[in-house]
């Protein structure tokens, strides 16, 4: 529509987006021909021949996989999302990965990214750290050449593992730290507090990284571990806070996120599906009527129906009314709370 030019148009910055989430599925079709890997939709569910019987075989899990709001739909989540990871095994996979990332985020005009990956989902099965990096370095090179896309990479730890999986992997990681600009947790967060991996954050932010978690929409314990995240892990708190939408609800969390100035990466697509058309809008307004630095990303598109960064901040537009000069502040309020260098920012704005 020709109101939605100015969405279309503006330069973006995207801060939460899974690069293993990004996999879509005629990508995924190809490096499963190209590796001669068995292609199922989830782990011990019928092995599928065809891209065609890949679409199919999405389709039908798709409401539930991507709503996440009971226990099962959740696992249905994480089951699709993590057997996805099988299709990559080679540094050209990386590679290819993160390229068809960096061409759709070039095509809606996103100059700068931080996207995450999880490595522990992949030595897991054996890829070497070599592969991953290498393939995520070259692509990230080819990327600012080719598509004048800039981006930092953010590596996050599996809160289902434990402390120690992470601390390993932090360690593993460190030669290619050049790349890496924050350290994040993500993955299934029911009875797995911040707090848990209080010592690797204190020891990541000791030595110069920047941090960010997961608070996933109405979980159990959300209230709680956006407490945590905001004023305790770390010494005081991390930098930013990945969700986190349940703040709204709660005017003591959102004083302490304005007090420290934190960034918020919100995902609407996401909570679309496990929240109501008519509660979304408001808690998303809510934040930003705060003035807390709200920033509009896509998280999984490559599960949520292909719904990139332009999709969401559409989305959002719409939820909450924004107009154009509030998207102008939602894409000033990422280039802020982004973790690029001061003369990527200003090149950006
Ligand atoms: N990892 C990938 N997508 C995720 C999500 N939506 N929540 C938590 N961890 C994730
Ligand atoms: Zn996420």
């Amino acid at each position: 529509a020709a109101d939605d030019k100015f969405v279309i148009e503006i330069p973006k910055v995207e801060l939460h987006v899974h690069i293993e989430g990004t996999l879509t599925l005629d990508l995924r079709w190809k490096l499963t021909q190209r590796n001669g890997t068995t292609l199922r939709l989830i782990p011990n569910g019928p092995e599928l021949k065809s891209l065609d019987e890949l679409h199919a075989s999405m389709a039908s899990i798709m409401p539930e996989a991507s709503r996440m709001n009971n226990d099962e739909e959740r696992d249905i989540f994480f089951e699709s999302y993590f057997e996805g990871f099988q299709a990559l095994k080679t540094k050209e996979d990386f590679y290819d990965l993160a390229m068809n990332y960096f061409e759709h985020a070039a095509a809606m005009n996103v100059r700068y990214c931080e996207p995450f990956f999880d490595p522990q989902g992949h030595t897991s099965r054996g890829v070497p750290w070599s592969e991953m990096m290498n393939g995520f370095r070259e692509a990230q090179t080819d990327a600012e050449t080719k598509f004048n896309v800039k981006s930092r990479w953010i590596m996050c730890f599996l809160r289902d593992l434990s402390p120690e999986s992470a601390m390993e992997h932090y360690k593993a990681a460190l030669p290619y730290r050049d790349i890496i600009v924050g350290i994040g947790l993500d993955s299934c967060e029911e009875d797995r507090p911040p707090s848990l991996f209080e010592d690797l954050f204190g020891l990541a932010r000791d030595d110069g990284f920047k941090l960010t978690m997961h608070c996933d929409v109405d979980q159990k314990d959300t209230p709680e571990h956006i407490r945590q995240v905001v004023s305790v892990v770390a010494g005081g708190g991390t930098d930013r806070i990945d969700h986190g939408l349940n703040a709204a609800d709660d005017q003591t969390l959102m004083d302490l996120i304005l007090k420290r100035d934190m960034g918020m990466t919100i995902c609407p697509w996401s909570y679309l599906r496990h929240t109501t058309y008519a509660e979304l809008g408001p808690r998303i307004r809510t934040l930003y009527d705060a003035g807390i630095e709200i920033t509009i990303n896509s998280d999984d598109p490559a599960y949520m129906d292909d719904c990139w960064i332009l999709h969401n901040m559409l989305l959002a537009k719409h939820l909450c009314s924004f107009s154009d000069k509030d998207v102008a502040v939602l894409a000033r309020n990422a280039i802020n709370v982004s973790w690029a260098e001061q003369s990527v920012k200003e090149e950006i704005l």
